[in-house]
């Protein structure tokens, strides 16, 4: 009767490993989601995700509901359960060498393989440095002394926001295996795995170990670089007069270039682009070839200058200094549609502001309380035009929709002074200027 459906198990149960789990179960499997955090596990085992992401509270409930999906801290259990296991922990920047930290990674592996029996597959997901899954098949080797264990490597391309259709509608589906065991099975069992997307159809990308770790941190380089392009076209602009919205417009009916994520402002940030490009800078000297991803380290300065230049901006705006003046940010996530502060633009601005003196309140529609753990002096505003009361200055910093469609009517009569800086180019500009604002976009011709 249970035609399809395999017993498997995700191992981290973060942003990647959660959605990874429930996506797994939409499709038929039995899941059992697993992390040694127990306040994690506890949440999601109850229905609810810890964090904000659009569908995925209805996936989440739905399989438990079905019987398909269960959490646990317990790695015993883990081996026992199935003989697929999913690798979705975190790997986060180290301090100083910006390199990728994989010691979660590693207690992961080291938890689970002593206890595995019989044959399994193990499935790494994490984005990791090039290497990595020839190191950690040589452990898994060492550990498993009662167990055939083949590794696979899997990369996961979800953005957030949209991470429940990117886990069962990708664009393609990358696995690497092993180049000395051109037997491997891995890359079969896996295509049984995601069978129900395959049929869609979807791209199904076999490799080994090294093109697999290394497709996934191109393709967040590669959109890095294009978002630092479009960027960097921005201060030219700037200086020079030109509308960069226009010219990525018109750059971006080259099919060979296309016109996504082109969108100038205050650039890209988030728990992934920043620092998988300094982690692949980082292993790339470590590989003796540092010059080949010498630009990555530019891109990282373009992305960290727009920065820099909304603050600039916005003193320049409020006469050379902000020391004293109300500001409102209108913004604090990373990016729309997500509740995540990671290394967010917009909150780096307000950080700023308040250094140099500005009385600064945020807003934003889901990340004020990891905003406010992250940030605990800013000031927070119940909604935006609470933020905007009194202001001298509005800055947007996150497109939310909500922003974007707002009316200047609505907050003409609150501010202190008709003056909006769109950091990230998504008003509607001539309509805040009809309504008597001062409109300023990051990016364009420099205001007098
Ligand atoms: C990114 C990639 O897009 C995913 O494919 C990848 O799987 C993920 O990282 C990951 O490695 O886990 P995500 O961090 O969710 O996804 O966010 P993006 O939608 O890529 O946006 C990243 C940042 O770039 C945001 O701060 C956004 O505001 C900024 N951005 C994006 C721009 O400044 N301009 C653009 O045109 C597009």
């Amino acid at each position: 009767g249970s035609h399809g459906v395999m017993k498997m198990t995700v191992i981290g149960c973060g942003y990647l490993g959660a959605t990874h789990a429930a996506c797994m179960a939409e499709l038929g499997h039995d899941v059992l989601g697993v992390d040694v955090d127990a306040t994690k596990i506890e949440s999601l085992g109850a229905g609810t995700v810890p964090f904000f992401e659009p569908n995925l509270d209805d996936v989440l409930k739905r399989n438990i509901a079905a019987g398909r999906l269960r959490f646990t801290t317990d790695f015993a259990e883990a081996a026992q359960f199935g003989r697929v296991h999913f690798l979705g922990v975190g790997t986060p920047q180290q301090p100083t060498s910006g390199a990728a930290d994989l010691t979660a990674l590693r207690t992961a592996v080291r938890a689970l393989v002593g206890q595995l029996r019989g044959e399994h597959l193990i499935v790494g997901k994490s984005t990791v440095p090039v290497g990595t899954s020839a190191e950690l098949a040589d452990e898994i080797a060492a550990l498993a002394r009662h167990a055939s264990v083949e590794l696979a490597w899997n990369p996961e391309f979800l953005r957030e926001g949209f991470a429940v259709d990117d886990t069962l509608r990708p664009d393609r589906i990358v696995v690497g295996t092993d180049p000395g065991r051109p037997d491997s099975r891995a890359a079969d069992k896996l295509a049984e795995v995601y069978r129900a997307i395959l049929d869609e159809p979807t791209p199904y990308l076999t490799m080994d170990w090294a093109t697999a770790e290394l497709v996934k941190v191109s393709a967040n380089a590669f959109l890095a670089t294009k978002i630092s392009f479009i960027n960097a076209i921005s201060e030219i602009c700037e200086v020079a007069g030109g509308d960069v919205t226009a010219l990525a417009d018109a750059i971006g009916h080259d099919a060979r270039i296309g016109r996504r994520f082109l969108n100038a402002g205050l650039g890209f940030g988030g728990g992934c682009l920043p620092k998988d490009i300094r982690a692949f800078a980082a292993r790339a000297e470590e590989l003796g070839v540092g010059s080949a991803l010498s630009f990555l380290r530019q891109v990282d300065e373009v992305n960290m200058r727009r920065r820099t230049a909304a603050v600039a901006m916005v003193e320049r705006a409020c006469d050379g200094s902000v020391l004293g003046r109300n500001v409102a940010v209108l913004g604090a996530a990373f990016k729309p549609e997500s509740d995540d502060v990671r290394d967010s633009p917009a909150l780096a601005v307000a950080a700023q502001l308040a250094l140099r003196g500005a009385r600064v309140a945020v807003f934003d529609p889901k990340a004020m309380g990891n905003a406010a753990r992250g940030f605990p002096t800013l000031r927070y505003a119940e909604s935006a035009p609470a933020a905007a009361r009194n202001a001298d200055v509005v800055i947007v910093a996150t497109e939310w929709a909500e922003f974007v469609h707002m009316s200047p009517d609505e907050l003409s009569g609150i501010v202190a002074r008709r003056l909006i800086v769109d950091a990230r180019r998504c008003l509607d500009g001539d309509s805040w200027t009809a309504a008597g604002w001062d409109y300023r976009a990051l990016g364009s011709t420099v205001d007098g």
